[in-house]
Order: C-alpha cells, then structure tokens, then sequence
C-alpha cells in the first residue's frame, strides 16, 4: 500500500476503532517503533490483531483483554480483520507503523499470518499467537486452552451416549489451526471404536470459516445419504452445532441425536438446558485474555515470560500456555459456567419452567 493510502487507511481505521471505544488514546508517533525491550519504559503499545468478532467468545476476548491492559496502564490498538487474510495483514502493517511495542495475533489463517510474525519480528516487536497457532514461524509465545483435549472431550462425550451407532463429524474451518488438532483428539477417542465395528463415521465434513450455515449444509446431506440413521454427530464448537441442530430440526431429530459443542455460547448453553444440545465445552476466557495482555507487557519490556510447555509449529517450539478446558452438560452447567459468573441463571435457564431452574 502506498504511504498516502495507508495514511487514509490508518484514519479510517483510527477513526472506527475509536468510535468502537476500542483504544484509549489516539495513536500517536511519540515513543514509535521502540520495539519493546529491556530499555522500554512507559506505557507498553499493544497491538492486538482478531480475526472476528463473530462468534461471542471472541467479544468477550477483546472486552476483558483491554479492560486488564488499562488495568496495567498499558494501551491497546485493536483491529478486526473480519475473516480476510489480506485486510488482516494489512491492519498488522498498520499497526506496525503505529509503532506499537507488541503484537497479540488470533490469526484467520495460520499459515498465512507467518507474514506478520516475519515483519514484526523483523521490526523487533515480539509477537504472541493468541488462542489459535501461527505456524512457521518465530512467535514468541502462543496462549491458548489444550485444544486437542477439547477434542478428546467431545468425542468421549458422544461416545459414552451413543457407544454404537453412526457419527458425523463437523470440524471447524480448515484454514485455524485449532480445528486440526480438534480433529486429532476426535480421531484419537474415536478410532479405536471404529476400529472394534462399534461406530461408523458417514461424513466428517469442515465447515468453512466456521460458518453455522456450512454445518446446516452438510449436516442435511449426512442426514440425507444415511436416511436419517445417525446417532451423534460431533460438532467442533457451538457455532456448528448450532448449524447441525437446525438440520436436525426439519427432520424432528432434536434431542434425539447427541451433539457436542464448544464456547458456552449463551445460545448453546440454553440448547443444553433445554436437551437440544448435548454438551458445550467450557473455555474460561479471562485466565487466556489476562494472561496475554500480562506477558504482551512482559515481552514489551524485555522480560520472559513464566510458561510451562512448548508446541511444535513447523518451525520452532513455541513456548506456550494453555488453560483447561471444562466439559458442560445440563448436570453441571449451574457449578461451571454459572457459578463462575460467565452467564446468568436467568438467561441460560430463560426458556425452562421455573420449578426446573438449580437452586
Ligand atoms: C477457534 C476457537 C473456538 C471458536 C472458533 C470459531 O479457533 O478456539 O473457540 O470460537 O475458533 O471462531
């Protein structure tokens, strides 16, 4: 992009991220391209590149990831990319120009966002891959929940309930990292079932950008070329599986097909309580936003930070942390996800009789 347009480009952006109340302070040229570092004193710049806003969680994400930050009197600079690679790269330009000192990423693209961990690198501003894995490429931290074991728990889930019968499998979009290694632990718990005769998996379709209405799609065409004969399907996360319940719906199957799920979106976490969705996998999000905004200062200022395991991504073992993930149906959904104050008795319980409400 010519420095003109990016200029316009970065006002425009400016402009809405501001209206959005997103940062706290217009960006300014003062202290630019410190790059972090021992020396770097002041308030940190934190740039944080989303992919989208689409899915609840991730509104929560943004909303508690600069709340801390402006707890720890740092500022934060978000743009959303809204599913496209290139608008993604371009803002990650942008902020770089902004001169912010470091670089938070939930990529769209695993693969592709390599570019920006390259030119923040490259531009000496740590970088830290949030929630989904940049691959091949020298990111300085990776925060996320243990992604391969949500998977394993939702196959497990399904499992138990329908220990014989068909499965349809609905990943996540093929190009987020995290909807691979859901697929692995599906696989891991599933296999060996597939492997006695017990279970069948008839279709095992991606819905692309994890679009409900990609689910929708291929929940009707598994549901047609099987004439109606499955038992569970095993969605990646709520979103999908809302998609897939839809489906069922027309075919009078809800409540009568096990479907998994993941985000306690307040939408699935009503379908559970209401036994249209069998279970949702909790993933707290504060833990994951406060710990990236405390290591972005970290990193910032030069320190490192605490981790306990490393993540394989392609090129480097990214030192990483990642939170546990809490499987939820109807039975605890009142000791997790209430009780932690993620959602109200109120909404979640909305559609049910009174008398059924926890105590
Ligand atoms: C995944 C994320 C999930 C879900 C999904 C769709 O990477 O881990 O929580 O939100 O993306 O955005």
């Amino acid at each position: 992009m010519r420095y003109a347009n990016r200029l316009i480009a970065g006002w425009v952006l400016t402009t809405l991220v501001v209206a959005a109340g997103c940062v706290t302070a217009p960006p300014t040229e003062q202290g630019a391209g410190t790059g972090g570092g021992a020396n770097k004193t002041g308030p940190v710049r934190i740039g944080f590149s989303m992919d989208t806003l689409k899915e609840e969680r991730w509104q929560r994400d943004k909303e508690l990831f600069e709340a801390h930050a402006k707890e720890l009197g740092a500022q934060v600079f978000t743009e959303v990319a809204n599913g496209d690679d290139s608008q993604q790269v371009n803002q990650a330009d942008n902020l770089l120009t902004r001169g912010i000192d470091v670089l938070v990423v939930v990529p769209h693209n695993g693969e592709i966002a390599a570019s920006i961990v390259n030119k923040a690198k490259a531009a000496g501003v740590p970088v830290i891959s949030y929630d989904r894995l940049i691959k091949n490429s020298d990111v300085d931290l990776y925060v996320s929940h243990q992604v391969e074991k949500i998977g394993e728990m939702q196959a497990q889930y399904a499992l138990d309930k329908v220990p014989k019968g068909n499965y349809v499998l609905i990943g996540g979009a093929p190009t987020d990292n995290n909807a691979l290694l859901l697929r692995v632990g599906q696989k891991r718990i599933l296999d060996p079932a597939v492997a006695r005769g017990d279970i069948k998996i008839v279709a095992d379709p991606m819905a692309r950008d994890w679009l409900p209405v990609e689910a929708l799609k291929h929940t009707e065409n598994a549901l047609t070329q099987n004439s109606n004969n499955v038992q569970a399907i095993v969605s990646s996360n709520d979103g999908t599986a809302g998609g897939a319940i839809q489906a069922l719906e027309s075919q009078r199957l809800v409540g009568k097909v096990v479907v998994t799920g993941q985000d306690a979106d307040l939408a699935a976490c009503q379908r559970v309580v209401e036994g249209r969705q069998s279970m949702t996998i909790y993933k707290p999000i504060k833990p994951l936003a406060y710990s990236a905004v405390e290591n972005a200062v970290k990193l910032a200022r030069g320190e490192k930070p605490a981790t306990s395991t490393t993540v394989n991504n392609g090129k480097i073992d990214v030192p990483a942390i990642l939170e546990e993930p809490i499987s939820v149906d109807a039975n605890n959904m009142a000791t997790t996800v209430i009780k932690d104050g993620f959602w109200k008795t109120e909404d979640v319980y909305k559609n049910v009789p009174r008398d059924k409400w926890p105590k």
